[in-house]
C-alpha cells in the first residue's frame, strides 16, 4: 500500500547503505525522493534511475555536509526542487572512525561532529520554512548512543567519538521534538545495531561476524532494508502518535 503518495522526502547520504535502502523504501511508498549524496555520484545517479524505472519520482543532490556551508547549500537546492513543502526528512548521512584512545586527532573529532551533528543541526534549521503540520524527521542514530560495544581497553580500538556524536544527536531529537511538536512536526530517532554496509567493514571478516552475532538475540547480520522499513513506517501516518522516541532496530543487541 502506498502511504506516502504525493509526499516529498529528503534522505541524506542516500547514495549507499542505509540511506539508499531508505530512499528506495520511501519511493516504493509513493514519495518524491530527493536523494542527497556527498561524493558517490555514480551510485546516486543509479539510485535515481532505479526509482524512475519503477515509476517513481527522484532527484539527486550533492552537498558536502562536513563543510560549514553544506547544510545551507543543500537546503537551498531542496527548496528549489520541492517548493514550499517537505513532508519527510531523513537525517542519515554519517561517518564513523575506530581508533585507540591515544590515536584520535582533533581533526578526527571535529570531522565526526561536523558530519554527524553540525550538518543535521543546521539542515533542520535551514529547512524550517518548508517543514509544517504533518511533516516528520527521522534521524539515524545508533545503538552505540547508549551501549559500549567492542572490548573496552586503552590498547583496543574504540568508536567512542563516533558513539558520542550519536548521543548528541539523540539529545537533539528530544529537543527538536519538544520545540517542533506544537507545529505538528514529529521528530524521532531510529537506532540500528550492526548493519552490513560499507561503514561496518568488520562484518566482512569471520571474527567480526562472530562478535556481532554474539551480541544479538537474532542470529544473522542486520541489513540496510531492516532499517529502511522502520524508517518508512516512522515517516508514515501509522507513526502519527510517536515523537521524541528512539526506536532500536538491532536484532536484540546486548539485551
Ligand atoms: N552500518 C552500521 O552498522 C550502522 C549502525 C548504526 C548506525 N549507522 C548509521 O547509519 C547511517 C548510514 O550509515 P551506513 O552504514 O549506511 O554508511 P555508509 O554505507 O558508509 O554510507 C554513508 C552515507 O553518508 C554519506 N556521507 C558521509 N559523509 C558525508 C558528507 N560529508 N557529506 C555528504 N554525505 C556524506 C555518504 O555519501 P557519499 O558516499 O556520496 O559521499 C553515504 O551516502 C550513519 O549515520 C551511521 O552512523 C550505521
Amino acid at each position: 500500500m502506498s502511504t506516502l503518495q504525493g509526499k516529498t522526502a529528503l534522505v541524506t547520504g542516500a547514495s549507499r547503505g542505509i540511506g539508499r535502502a531508505t530512499a528506495l523504501a520511501l519511493a516504493r511508498a509513493g514519495a518524491h525522493v530527493l536523494a542527497h549524496y556527498g561524493r558517490s555520484t555514480q551510485e546516486a545517479e543509479s539510485l535515481v534511475a532505479e526509482i524512475r524505472a519503477n515509476g517513481g519520482r527522484a532527484d539527486a543532490i550533492s552537498a558536502d555536509l562536513a563543510t560549514p556551508q553544506g547544510a545551507a547549500t543543500l537546503a537551498k537546492e531542496v527548496q528549489a526542487i520541492i517548493g514550499e513543502r517537505l513532508d519527510v526528512l531523513v537525517l542519515n548521512a554519517g561517518i564513523s572512525k575506530a581508533a585507540r584512545l591515544a590515536d584520535y586527532t582533533v581533526e578526527d573529532f571535529d570531522t565526526l561532529f561536523a558530519t554527524n551533528v553540525r550538518g543535521p543541526f543546521f539542515l533542520v534549521q535551514q529547512l524550517l520554512p518548508v517543514l509544517g503540520e504533518g511533516s516528520n524527521i527521522t534521524v539515524i542514530s545508533s545503538a552505540v548512543a547508549r551501549t559500549v560495544v567492542g572490548k573496552p581497553g586503552v590498547d583496543n580500538p574504540s568508536i567512542l567519538a563516533y558513539a558520542s556524536t550519536k548521543g548528541a544527536i539523540e539529545t537533539l531529537v528530544k529537543n527538536w521534538a519538544a520545540i517542533l511538536g506544537p507545529r505538528g512536526i514529529r521528530v524521532n530517532a531510529v537506532a540500528p545495531g550492526v548493519i552490513d554496509t560499507d561503514m561496518s567493514n568488520f562484518t566482512k571478516t569471520e571474527a567480526g561476524r562472530e562478535i556481532t552475532l554474539g551480541m544479538q538475540a537474532l542470529k544473522r547480520l542486520g541489513k540496510a532494508e531492516d532499517v529502511a522499513d522502520v524508517v518508512a513506517f516512522m515517516a508514515s501516518e501509522g507513526a502519527r502518535w510517536i515523537t521524541g522516541a528512539s526506536i532500536p532496530v538491532d536484532g536484540g543487541s546486548k539485551l
